[in-house]
């Protein structure tokens, strides 16, 4: 069996095109262009790419970008500081603090300033608990760009074995939690389980997502799996590599993403979807007064 790729990129580049007629549809009625956040703390060379990229993608899609970079001496208080005046400019709809930040800086409180309504990466408390609770407002990104890439093959998600390798806040978790409401048998596999080749030999569905080079070995995937690796490894060439051994997976997955061009196009994707649904959000009679309690 040679697997079907799950092709990212033109499904992001699809979803690009309906917010970008979304948004002009929204400015021709006198509507203001939703305006996006990003802040970059450091100069992480990575993180400066992928800032790099959505920044990029907000101009092009017609949403208003703010962009803020902040030197690695940054503190925690000024960071929280501008997160502060953000939440209050009614022009910033969205507010992306780029991850991972300084080490002085502590990222789960910087995520709780963010006015819930405005959390594009779904990460604060209340949008986590949303998706908890099965009532998803602003979802992560990358889980739900996944999800999006699932639904594309066709295939019907209900009572599929899923195994997601990775516990992270940003992936893993919420990817658990997105498959269970697509009504898929869960398995959350980390650093201490214990045969994990055996388990994934299980995975009518296998989310990678541990950040691994290579780490899931062909013979692994059960014939006829879905594979979406989310791992983004740089080769000791240099190149942009997944979790998955891809040459050997697709000899046995029915579909399969490859990397580049499977998840991280999504990623971006979800994130300016989310920005537009934020502002609909803001506008809308339900915002949420979600935010910190001290
Ligand atoms: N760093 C890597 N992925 C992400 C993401 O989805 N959101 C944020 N804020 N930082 C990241």
């Amino acid at each position: 069996m040679t697997a079907r790729m799950i092709d990212g990129k033109a499904c992001a580049q699809r979803l690009i095109a309906e917010i970008r007629e979304r948004v002009s549809t929204r400015v021709a009625s006198g509507r203001p262009a939703p305006g996006l956040a990003v802040i970059l703390v450091g100069n992480n060379p990575a993180s400066q790419i992928y800032v790099g990229n959505k920044r990029k993608l907000t101009d092009t899609t017609g949403l208003r970008s703010f962009s803020y970079d902040l030197a690695e001496t940054t503190s925690q208080q000024e960071l929280i500081a501008l997160i502060d005046r953000l939440n209050a400019d009614s022009a910033v709809n969205g507010i992306l603090v780029q991850l991972p930040l300084p080490k002085h800086i502590d990222a789960d409180s910087v995520t709780e300033c963010i006015d819930p309504n405005k959390d594009v990466d779904g990460l604060h408390p209340y949008n986590m608990g949303r998706l908890l609770l099965k009532r998803p407002v602003l979802r992560p990104c990358t889980p739900q760009g996944c999800m999006v890439l699932l639904r594309s093959t066709g295939e019907d998600l209900v009572g599929k074995h899923a195994v997601v390798i990775g516990q992270s806040n940003i992936v893993g978790r919420p990817m658990a939690l997105e498959l269970l409401m697509a009504r898929c048998t869960v398995t959350v596999c980390h650093s201490a389980t214990r045969d994990l080749a055996g388990i994934v030999g299980t995975a009518d569905i296998l989310v990678a997502a541990m950040g691994k080079l290579r780490f899931v070995q062909g013979q692994w995937i059960k014939p006829g799996a879905i594979v979406i690796d989310v791992g983004t490894n740089r080769t000791p060439e240099g190149k942009l590599r997944g979790d998955v051994d891809f040459d050997a997976a697709k000899e046995r997955a029915a579909w399969i993403t490859s990397v580049p061009g499977g998840v991280g196009p999504m990623t971006v994707a979800m994130l300016l979807s989310n920005t537009l649904k934020a502002a609909e959000i803001q506008e809308g009679p339900v915002a949420v007064d979600a935010s910190r309690s001290s």
